[in-house]
């Protein structure tokens, strides 16, 4: 980092003190000044209250054929629109989308574990004791993440495979900073802006019921993480100076790459490539000649639409502006984007879900629209 980075505060909701400054948060003044920002999303927690360990809500003792069906519907991996295809037979390109689904779940169930130390790292900065609330809510739904992330992996592979190390040192980074626009911008908006859309796409393509209701559930909770990052950036980026907003622009499309690498690069893939007798260095050749066709490159863009979330949660929060713009619309139609409203991909099938929660618990308080919660006071 060229520049020093320091904590960015212009609404008192976010005011943090150092992680190890506890006497801070034992001021008597500070217990009654509490933002109401957060409220409704607090309040709206029981709405979409779920269980990973009760089969009530999704139950992991159901089988699937691993070995002789698809997870998830084959068209979605871009390896099999390359070369890679026809050096492999049936049984192998199965193995390989099951061993693909396994990365993916098991880099998620990382990211969820670094939601969950991170939202527990809020609660030891941020001084509102509503944010602080809110925070602490967060840490209980990551949790549960966890918990459901790591049942249906052991159900299907007995554990994960290691995090790779490009999103292994951005959440440590993101985890251990004491800056809350980074683990704002970092976790809220990327990493869960790119979990939404990766949930989304596994809810659509998956053909395993029990991935399904998983999906379904975490996103349940994921749509009120996200809307904790968008009162962050409603009521912080109109009033940064120009050179905090560049300060968080350029380092948002820095972990854009990384994240991108992470999920792009066959070297990271290297065991799912061996498991089905490929050397990652010949797939990566693979790809690079598939990318030269531009009908296959668009097909491959639409694969990996998940970055589209994260794209425009950044672009609707401003945090994205007419600087990096350019750098963004390599992966996706920018224009489109402008034009679109706030409502996100993983909305609705939140929304969905939390009605079907609230039946299953017998809520009967008024609904609140997943729209009202960012609603300004
Ligand atoms: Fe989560
Ligand atoms: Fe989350």
């Amino acid at each position: 980092m060229s520049t020093e980075q320091t904590n960015i505060t212009v609404d008192s909701a976010y005011e943090a003190v150092a992680p190890d400054d506890f006497p801070a948060m034992m001021e008597v003044e500070r217990y009654g000044n509490r933002s109401t920002a957060f409220d409704k999303i607090i309040s709206a927690t029981h709405d979409h209250f779920w269980d990973p360990q009760d089969p009530k809500f999704v139950d992991f003792s159901q089988p699937f054929d691993m070995e002789n069906e698809y997870l998830v519907d084959p068209l979605g991996l871009a390896e099999l629109q390359t070369a890679i295809n026809d050096k492999i037979d049936e049984k192998q390109r199965i193995k390989l989308v099951n061993l693909d689904v396994q990365w993916s779940l098991s880099s998620i169930l990382h990211g969820e574990q670094g939601a969950l130390a991170l939202s527990a790292s809020l609660c030891h900065i941020l001084k509102d004791p509503g944010a602080q609330e809110y925070a602490a809510n967060q840490t209980r739904e990551e949790a549960r993440h966890v918990a459901g992330f790591s049942n249906y992996i052991k159900a299907r592979w007995g554990k994960p495979v290691a995090v790779g190390p490009a999103l292994g040192d951005l959440l440590t980074e993101l985890v251990l900073s004491p800056l809350v626009w980074k683990k704002i911008v970092g976790m809220q908006m990327l990493v869960e802006g790119l979990a939404m859309g990766a949930f989304a796409t596994f809810y659509k393509q998956s053909n395993d019921p029990v991935m399904t209701k998983l999906m379904q559930l975490t996103m349940t909770d994921e749509a009120f993480h996200h809307k904790f990052g968008k009162i962050w950036a409603d009521r912080t980026i109109p009033k940064l100076s120009e050179h905090e907003r560049n300060q968080i622009e350029d380092w948002a499309w820095e972990v854009f790459q990384v994240l991108l690498y992470n999920l792009g690069s066959p070297e990271q893939k290297k065991h799912i490539y061996a498991a089905v007798g490929l050397d990652w260095e010949w797939v990566q050749s693979a790809f690079m000649e598939a990318m030269t066709d531009s009908a296959v490159r668009e097909d491959m863009m639409e694969a990996t639409n998940i970055f589209r979330v994260l794209i425009k949660t950044l672009l609707k929060a401003g945090v994205i502006t007419d600087r990096t713009s350019a750098n963004y619309a390599a992966f996706i139609d920018m224009k489109e984007l402008h034009q679109e409203g706030d409502r996100m991909v993983g909305d609705d099938i939140a929304e969905e879900g939390i009605k079907y929660l609230r039946e299953l618990n017998g809520n009967t308080n008024k609904y609140m629209s997943l729209d009202t919660m960012t609603a300004a006071e």
